[in-house]
């Protein structure tokens, strides 16, 4: 049976971003894949989070996945850091990673510009550490949004190199995997492009927002002052809203309104105010759920304590095995 992979940086809050992007596609093959999940606790250090907010936002993260439909009974779900078989293939994949290739990284670049005061060596070894994600459970579907293709890849590059390098076929390449026929990025709603924890006040609707907060946010949202020849092509911001439309609404609804752009007749008020009620309908089941778990404290630990068991279970498993293939007694 292929193994299945996804992590989330426990930063902030899920928003749709994350559940569109990487959640939904893992959720959905939980039945049929042996399945993974993790909070990528260690990834976020390279931001240097105090140890208050690393803990909190642990099980907040947690309960918003249970919240989104993982289910420990299904799938792997578990905390990266207590899994520290991962830094170990993170030292052994390090040493055959590249300065250069990681320089190059997009994410590094733009996490460089971003943090001038912080750059420091977990930031260009982001990659590997994620291949060690990966590759620890020898994954093969790794399901994510449009921003981790890169990371993928280089994912790819290590899992072939480590193969060819000590004459094996142990690992197996991994793909960035969705449902549709690409990966996906899920428009912000203040014209930054993407939806995302980091990308400015007002841009995520989080899956534990209120209906007052879904409201605001989205009546706020960045257009232009409107078509002014029929059938034109849409500006990105204008694109975005009703790419955030075709993921909450009926096809009826985006049919609608794309007509009404098309005919220079279009009141983005009234769109706006759609797509908010559209929103606050899909995010209300999970927020509710959400306000429920996040005060079980006795269920959330026994969740992470079970993932934990089965997790290292399998890392310590592929650790024993790449050592033996290194050469170590
Ligand atoms: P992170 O925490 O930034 O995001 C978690 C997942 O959500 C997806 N995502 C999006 N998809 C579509 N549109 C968006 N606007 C959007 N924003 C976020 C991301 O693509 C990701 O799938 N490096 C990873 C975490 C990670 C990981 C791994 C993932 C660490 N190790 C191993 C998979 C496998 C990250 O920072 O994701």
């Amino acid at each position: 049976m292929e193994t299945v992979l996804s992590g989330i940086r426990p930063t902030g809050n899920l928003h749709l971003g994350n559940y569109f992007g990487a959640l939904q596609n893992f959720i959905k093959m939980q039945d049929t894949y042996n399945c993974f999940f993790f909070i990528a606790d260690y990834h976020s250090l390279t931001t240097h989070p105090t140890p208050e907010n690393l803990q909190g936002n642990v099980k907040q993260v947690l309960a918003e996945y249970l919240a989104a439909g993982l289910d420990p009974e299904k799938c792997t779900l578990y905390v990266q850091s207590d899994v520290p078989e991962v830094a170990e293939l993170y030292l052994f994949l390090n040493m055959n990673a590249y300065i250069g290739e990681l320089e190059r990284c997009t994410s590094f670049k733009d996490k460089i510009r971003n943090q001038t005061q912080n750059v420091n060596a977990g930031l260009l070894t982001y990659p590997t550490l994620m291949a060690a994600d990966i590759l620890i459970h020898k994954a093969n579907k790794v399901p994510v949004g449009k921003d981790q293709e890169q990371h993928l890849e280089m994912t790819r590059t290590f899992c072939n190199r480590f193969n060819r390098m000590y004459k094996v076929d142990y690992f197996p390449e991994p793909v960035a995997f969705n449902f549709g026929e690409t990966l996906i990025k899920i428009p912000g709603l203040n014209g930054s492009g993407k939806m995302g924890k980091s990308e400015g006040e007002g841009n995520a609707i989080y899956l534990a927002d209120s209906a007052e907060a879904i409201r605001k946010k989205v009546m706020k949202a960045v257009t232009d002052s409107g078509p002014t020849q029929e059938n034109q092509q849409k500006p990105e911001v204008v694109e975005n809203l009703f790419q955030l439309m075709r993921v909450v609404s009926t096809a009826d609804t985006v049919a609608y309104f794309d007509e009404q752009y098309n005919k220079c007749a279009i009141r983005y008020g009234d769109m706006k105010k759609q797509l908010a009620e559209d929103m606050v309908v899909f995010v209300k089941p999970f927020s509710e759920k959400i306000a429920d778990l996040i005060h079980n404290d006795n269920y959330l630990n026994k969740v992470a304590e079970q993932g934990k068991e089965k997790a290292k279970a399998s890392a310590a498993k592929t650790i024993r095995e790449v050592r033996e293939i290194i050469g170590f007694r």
